[in-house]
C-alpha cells in the first residue's frame, strides 16, 4: 500500500483530524498535534535552553546530520561507546530538563487513539532537521520494555518519512509527514525500520527552514 495519493492533495487545514492505518499496529494521526503546535515549539525552545541542540557522533565515528536533545526522565545519546539512555546531559552534566506536561498529555492521547492506553513516556528524544538533513533507516531498539509503542510528532516543515519492514532490506513505502500530524507504531510493528528522507528546501510559517520531531518512549 502506498500513501502517494494523498501527497498529491494539499492538506485543508479546516479538515477533520484522519488516521490512516501504515501496518498492523502503526497509525499515522493527521493534524492530531495541529492546534497545540505553536505551543510545543515553545516549549521546544525552552527545552533547548536548557539542553542545546546538539550533533552526535556515532559508533563509528560519523556526526549525525540531525541536531538532537533531550528532555523527560532520560535522553537518548549517542557517542563512540555505542547508544545509551542517560538520566545527564553528557554536555551540560545536569538531568536533562523535565518533560513539558502538554508533552505528556500529547503521547498519551496520541499513544490511545492508536489503541495504546496507558503508554506513559519517560523520555522524549526532540530532533531537529534542515533542509537536506536526513535520518537513515534504523530501529528503535534501545528500550529495555519493547511492548510501549512510540509516538511521534512532526512540527514545522514537511518531510517524507520512510516506513520499511522488519528487515533492513524491506523497501520503505515513503509517506508525507506535514507539521501536526503524529505516527504510532507499536505491537506487530514496534522492530520496523524507518527513518527520514533529506528534508526538502521551505519556509513554514512557524518554524523557518526546519522541522522539529518529537519521539515519546518508555525506555524500562
Ligand atoms: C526517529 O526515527 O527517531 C525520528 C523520525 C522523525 O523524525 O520523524
Ligand atoms: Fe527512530
Amino acid at each position: 500500500m502506498t500513501f502517494d495519493l494523498f501527497d498529491a492533495l494539499p492538506p485543508d487545514p479546516d479538515d477533520p483530524p484522519r488516521s490512516e492505518v501504515l501496518a498492523p499496529g502503526a497509525m499515522v494521526l493527521r493534524g492530531f498535534a495541529r492546534e497545540a503546535g505553536a505551543e510545543l515549539l515553545a516549549a521546544v525552545s525552552e527545552v533547548s535552553a536548557g539542553s542545546p541542540f546538539r550533533h552526535l557522533i556515532t559508533p563509528g565515528g560519523l556526526r549525525m546530520s540531525v541536531a538532537m536533545t533531550n528532555c523527560g526522565e532520560r535522553g537518548w545519546v549517542s557517542d563512540r561507546t555505542g547508544y545509551r539512555y542517560d538520566a545527564v546531559d553528557p554536555e551540560t552534566e545536569r538531568p536533562w530538563p523535565a518533560m513539558p506536561q502538554l508533552f505528556r498529555t500529547l503521547a498519551e492521547d496520541a499513544a490511545a487513539a492508536a489503541g495504546y492506553a496507558g503508554f506513559a513516556p519517560d523520555a522524549c528524544l526532540i530532533n531537529r532537521y534542515l533542509p537536506g538533513t536526513r535520518l537513515s533507516l534504523h530501529q528503535d531498539r534501545d528500550e529495555l520494555d519493547l511492548r510501549a509503542p512510540i509516538v511521534s510528532v512532526s512540527l514545522g516543515l514537511p518531510a517524507v518519512f520512510l516506513w520499511g519492514g522488519l528487515r533492513r532490506a524491506d523497501r520503505p513505502t515513503r509517506v508525507r509527514l506535514a507539521h501536526g500530524d503524529v505516527v504510532v507504531w507499536g505491537g506487530p510493528s514496534r522492530l520496523v525500520f524507518h527513518g527520514i528522507a533529506p528534508l526538502a528546501e521551505g519556509d513554514h510559517a512557524l518554524t523557518g527552514r526546519e522541522r522539529i520531531n518529537l519521539t515519546f518512549r518508555k525506555t524500562r
